[in-house]
């Protein structure tokens, strides 16, 4: 029987690609949304969705949409408690050994980000994170690390529950390229750092030696995990891991900031949007003034001078992932553009 499908943040960026991918390659699969407004092209663009119109905070409706589902993939604000564990008291409502039900959750790379050692503030930090050989470590990172609150919520029920409820966190890097979705079909970094410039430093720029890296997914490279790990839970499990094992990196690559912002310097340059090609090397006191609307002081830092550099070897290993699609420099003058406002 065709699976049922209960996904949130269709609207987004992610979400609303892994909607899209879905529709189009699985038009058997029952699916249902949670939207708290309805874009004006939604339902002729998927006139098969099933719309429950409600918010993360109306956790009772999530809970009970969640019971009626076999997957629920939750994308949307990665950090918020609530809808979490309305999904999985959803979830356990109706499963049982015999027949489980999937969690599929999208996570961040924010997870492993040093922003909190500033011996690397700006420079290239050798650490790269792999999914499959730092397992232990990733799965009982420090309560500071970002995401954990919600990594330990998820973890512990595939713990205690685990031979009913079939966990699985997508750790997705920085991610780049046009979105399919009906709603925000642009990512967060490049029009964050497209905004700094505009609206403050007035060229691309970089602090220290620019070495500081970022490991990045194109978006169709990202919803081909998705896809992978949604036809495995629609196989009853198939090879995936689940569980404690059920986290997935999804880089295709890696890019330091220099180079990013080398790259982004000459795009707008050639645009006529900025006068200097040449990226500023910015004192670090400036990066640490960036982004500071966010509330949240590390902000700069983490978006600009921090590593988050990730190998997906799960993926690949046990889904077979082979990323395909253009890299980030062949992508970025559009995704440039986009933030520009010149993309249509
Ligand atoms: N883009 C990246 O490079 C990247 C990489 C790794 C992780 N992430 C994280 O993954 C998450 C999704 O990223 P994204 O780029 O797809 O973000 P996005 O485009 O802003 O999409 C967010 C989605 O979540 C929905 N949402 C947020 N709060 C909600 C609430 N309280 N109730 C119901 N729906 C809610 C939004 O609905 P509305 O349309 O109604 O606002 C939208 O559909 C974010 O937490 C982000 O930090 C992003």
């Amino acid at each position: 029987m065709a699976p049922k499908i209960f996904l949130t943040g269709g609207t987004g960026y992610i979400g609303g690609s892994v909607l899209d991918a879905l529709v189009k390659q699985h038009p058997e699969y029952n699916i249902t949304v949670l939207l708290r407004s309805v874009p004006d092209n939604f339902i002729s663009k998927y006139p098969s969705v099933k719309i429950v119109r409600g918010d993360f905070d109306n956790t009772a409706l999530v809970a009970d949409t969640a019971a009626e589902a076999d997957i629920v993939i939750h994308n949307g604000n990665s950090k918020h408690e609530p809808s979490i564990k309305a999904h999985i008291d959803g979830l356990l409502r109706n499963s049982t050994p015999s027949s489980p039900r999937f969690l599929i959750r999208l996570g961040g790379t924010g997870a492993i980000a040093d922003w909190a050692d500033p011996s690397f503030y700006g420079e290239k930090n050798p650490k790269v994170w792999n999914d499959v050989q730092d397992i232990e470590e990733l799965t009982s990172l420090p309560d500071t690390a970002l995401h954990r609150n919600i990594e330990k919520i998820v973890q512990k029920a595939a713990v205690d529950h685990g031979d009913r409820l079939k966990c699985a966190i997508i750790c997705s890097c920085g991610v780049y390229g046009p979105g399919k979705g009906p709603g925000r079909t642009q990512s967060q970094l490049v029009p964050v750092f497209y905004d700094e410039i505009i609206n403050n430093t007035k060229r691309a720029f970089y602090t220290q030696s620019g070495g500081n890296t970022r490991s990045w997914v194109h978006i169709d490279d990202l919803v081909a995990v998705y896809m992978k790990l949604i036809e495995a839970a629609a196989a009853g499990g198939g090879k995936a891991d689940w569980g404690l094992q059920g986290y997935y990196f999804t880089a295709s690559q890696e890019v330091s900031l220099l180079d990013f912002a080398t790259a982004v310097g000459r795009i707008l340059k050639n645009h006529g949007i900025i006068e200097t090609e040449e990226p500023a090397q910015l004192p670090l006191d400036d990066i640490w003034k960036m982004r500071l609307a966010t509330k949240w002081r590390y902000m700069g830092i983490y978006a600009f001078a921090c590593n988050t550099r990730t190998v997906s070897e799960r993926a690949r290993k046990i889904l077979g992932y082979q990323p395909r699609a253009p890299n980030l420099f062949a992508c970025l003058e559009e995704d440039v553009l986009a933030a520009a406002g010149r993309r249509a």
